[in-house]
């Protein structure tokens, strides 16, 4: 067998407790946990006291511990404790999107110049190996474009609504109850977190680095079941993609409530689901679909991680392409449920049904113009 690596856990919750119980059914990954960090170490009742601590600096000073496994979700705390991890030499794995969109530049380089790895499988699309493999697509083909449903709490919203006839809040306690919502879904239905993970994404396929701020989105949160039921009535599903496309030197990158056809790869996935689909100029459109969180799903991208630094395999170092810029999508075709829809030109209009619009290709600026009057509004896209 091979040699034993000794790892540090950060976090012993939903997703940590999973990475345990994984490394502990794949022994020959051999990876052995000597240290777990957690806040309150009497929560943690089954598990070994000598194992538990609450002491970041004793691990990072600790030079048996030569990986850190980083699965707290505690913001600056976080990116503290991975950044001084790299800093001491010892290879980091991380399930934060928040940290990776923010810092992927910084732990990405810093983990090169201390010959260390810095691994983030988890932080886009949970289970779905879509990062490993947009690395690998990227190496022997053009990425022409990157576009998913990369958040399962949004996804199940829409299924709820879709399938029940439900209305938003009622989806959205569906989902709580089902333990697919946080107390706190803001990140989840404004679109913040998708755009974070599509930040990731477009950095590993094209060397563009977006702050997750600057990327446009639109949320769910005010659609409701009439957008819905005439969403159905044209024979299309709403999903909440969120895409980075080229557009000659410009990546145009966002996150939009998007009406897909009802027969369309992307309405097939439901509930908590993910699915990117990435299309390689060689290769066409490859799609990579699974559940996108969850205790299990999440842990064993972590997992995959452990493996890669078992086997050696480097990790990505973001440089940024100097000629490649970032936009907002300029133009579209979109569904608009408005205020007043004698408001609207009509030569805007491509088909009308009380205050539901369906707009010929327009440009974004006309759009933001109609702000005011648009209640929820989403692209239509032959997809
Ligand atoms: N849950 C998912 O499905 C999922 C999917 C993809 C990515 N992720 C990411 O994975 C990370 C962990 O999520 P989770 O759902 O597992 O969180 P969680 O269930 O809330 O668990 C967090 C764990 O981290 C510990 N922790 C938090 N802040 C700490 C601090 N300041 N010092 C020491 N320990 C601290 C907690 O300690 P105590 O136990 O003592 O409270 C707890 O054990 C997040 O970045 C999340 O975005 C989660």
């Amino acid at each position: 067998m091979s040699k034993s690596i000794s790892a540090a856990l950060l976090g012993l919750g939903t997703v940590g407790y999973g990475v345990r119980r994984l490394l502990e059914e794949n022994r020959g990954i051999n990876i052995e946990i000597k240290k777990i960090l957690v806040r309150q170490p009497e929560k943690h009742g089954d598990i070994d006291p000598g194992l538990l601590t609450t002491d970041l600096d004793g691990i990072i000073s600790d030079p048996g511990i030569e990986l850190v496994i980083e699965a707290m979700g505690a913001g600056a705390f976080g990116y503290a404790a991975i950044r001084r991890s790299l800093v001491s030499g010892k290879s980091v794995i991380t399930a934060d999107k928040e940290i990776v969109a923010r810092h992927l530049p910084e732990l990405s380089t810093l983990a090169e110049a201390r010959d260390a790895r810095f691994y983030f499988e988890a932080a886009a699309g949970g289970a779905v190996p879509v990062i490993r493999n947009l690395l690998a697509i990227r190496k022997y083909d053009r990425v022409e474009s990157v576009a998913g449903i990369v958040n399962g709490t949004a996804n199940y919203i829409l299924t709820q609504m879709f399938r029940r006839d439900i209305d938003f809040a009622s989806a959205l306690a569906a989902a709580r109850e089902a333990g697919f919502a946080e107390a706190d879904p803001e990140d989840d239905v404004s679109g913040i977190d998708s755009a974070r993970k599509i930040a990731i994404l477009a950095a590993l396929a094209y060397d563009v680095f977006v702050p997750s701020e600057h990327i446009y989105r639109y949320g769910i949160a005010n659609i409701t079941k009439e957008d819905i039921a005439f969403i159905k009535s044209i024979g299309r599903v709403v999903k909440l993609i969120a895409f980075a496309r080229r557009r000659g030197e410009t990546i145009e990158i966002g996150v939009e409530p998007t009406l897909v056809h009802g027969d369309g790869v992307f309405a097939g996935v439901e509930d908590e689901d993910n699915a990117i689909f990435i299309e390689g100029k060689a290769s066409g459109n490859l799609g990579f679909s699974g559940k996108g969180a969850g205790r299990y799903p999440t842990a064993a991208a972590v997992l995959s991680d452990c493996l890669a630094y078992r086997e050696g395999v480097k990790s990505f170092v973001f440089r940024e392409d100097d000629g490649i810029s970032f936009a907002s999508p300029e133009r579209g075709q979109y569904y608009l449920r408005v205020a007043d829809p004698a408001a609207i030109p009509n030569f805007l209009i491509s088909m009308r049904r009380g205050n539901h619009i369906i707009t010929g290709e327009i440009d974004w600026r006309i759009l933001a113009r109609l702000a005011d009057n648009v209640a929820f509004c989403g692209k239509i896209m032959n997809i």
